[in-house]
């Protein structure tokens, strides 16, 4: 059995990447919220709300609200205002615990040493703090999958950074060079792979409630996606990424690189700078993954929407 702690700023693709995890079956020890997309108590009410409306009771961890060292920016114009486009989910019933997520990466990680995995769709601040606190959870947690990042330099959040890196560059900057085992999977990879209209229109006729309520939750990012950031469909960042982690036939090409973390106030904020030459002589730190088996993704997608 695989552990996870999954760390959410839960809007659409965060919610969906939940999910696929507890479809396929891995034991998820806690879902971990930091900031990022929207207004942070909207993140944690989400994630309640996305476990009641499965009938799953998985702690909820309430994380960091803002980046270690730099101002905050969250995006609501990119997921609508609750996380979910034009909708916005009702108070859900179940509650965070008082617990906080840095403690909490602490305890699980003791709990699973050398068998934890940690998803990490969202910014790096709750890793960094747990990290800080306990340095030894570089030796437990196994394994670190990270949606963030550039391969080749287009962002979405500035012309070179991606979001979750972009938000707490300081905080990327520690993880990854404290020694983890990371998986990146880049948002300039990500975006050649989006659902396309063909797609959207077979999933359309998938008539489950996970299916109509993907449609639903999806519509406003899809058209954000495609008017404003040019991409010829529904990207899926944190989805693809979660099923990379699930399924390494979902990696069609990755290499194993030096990856550092541009941290500056200045124009690369947020850059993941790759050292495709090995110019700075140092040990490849992070597999990044280049490539995705859209097939392989799809077929995971559909299986999800075809849950219930
Ligand atoms: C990433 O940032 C958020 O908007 C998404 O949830 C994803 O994790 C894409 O840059
Ligand atoms: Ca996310």
């Amino acid at each position: 059995m695989r552990h996870f702690i999954i760390d959410c700023d839960t809007a659409e693709d965060d919610i969906m990447s939940l999910f696929m995890l507890i479809k396929n079956g891995v034991s998820v020890e806690g879902v971990t919220i930091v900031e990022g997309n929207i207004s942070y108590e909207q993140e944690i009410n989400n994630a309640l709300w996305a476990l009641e409306f499965i009938g799953k009771e998985i702690p909820v961890f309430p994380g960091s609200d803002r980046p270690i060292v730099k101002e905050f920016r969250s995006v609501p114009e990119v997921h609508g205002k609750g996380g979910i486009g034009d909708e916005i989910v009702k108070p859900s019933k179940l509650k965070p615990q008082s617990k906080k997520a840095v403690d909490a990466i602490v305890e699980i990680s003791d709990r699973y040493p050398g068998e934890l995995e940690f998803l990490a769709i969202s910014p790096l601040t709750n890793l960094a703090l747990a990290y800080l606190k306990d340095k030894s959870i570089v030796d437990k947690i196994k394994k670190v999958w990270v949606m963030g990042g550039t391969a080749w330099g287009r962002g979405n959040i500035t012309p070179v950074a991606e979001y979750n890196i972009w938000v707490d560059p300081d905080a990327a900057k520690i993880v990854f060079n404290a020694g983890f085992d990371i998986t990146m999977v880049p948002w300039d990879v990500i975006i050649n792979y989006p659902i396309n209209d063909k797609e959207w229109e077979e999933i359309k006729k998938i008539n489950t409630k996970m299916a109509q309520f993907y449609i639903k939750i999806y519509t406003h990012y899809r058209q954000y996606s495609m008017e404003k950031e040019k991409i010829g469909g529904t990207p899926h960042p944190d989805l693809i990424t979660t099923s990379v982690a699930l399924n390494k036939n979902v990696i069609a090409k990755s290499e194993k690189q030096t990856v550092d973390i541009e941290n500056c106030d200045c124009l690369t904020r947020g850059m993941t700078v790759i050292d495709f030459l090995g110019l700075w002589g140092k040990k490849p730190n992070v597999e990044v993954v280049y490539e995705i088996n859209k097939k392989e993704f799809y077929s995971m997608l559909t299986d999800l929407l075809n849950w219930f």
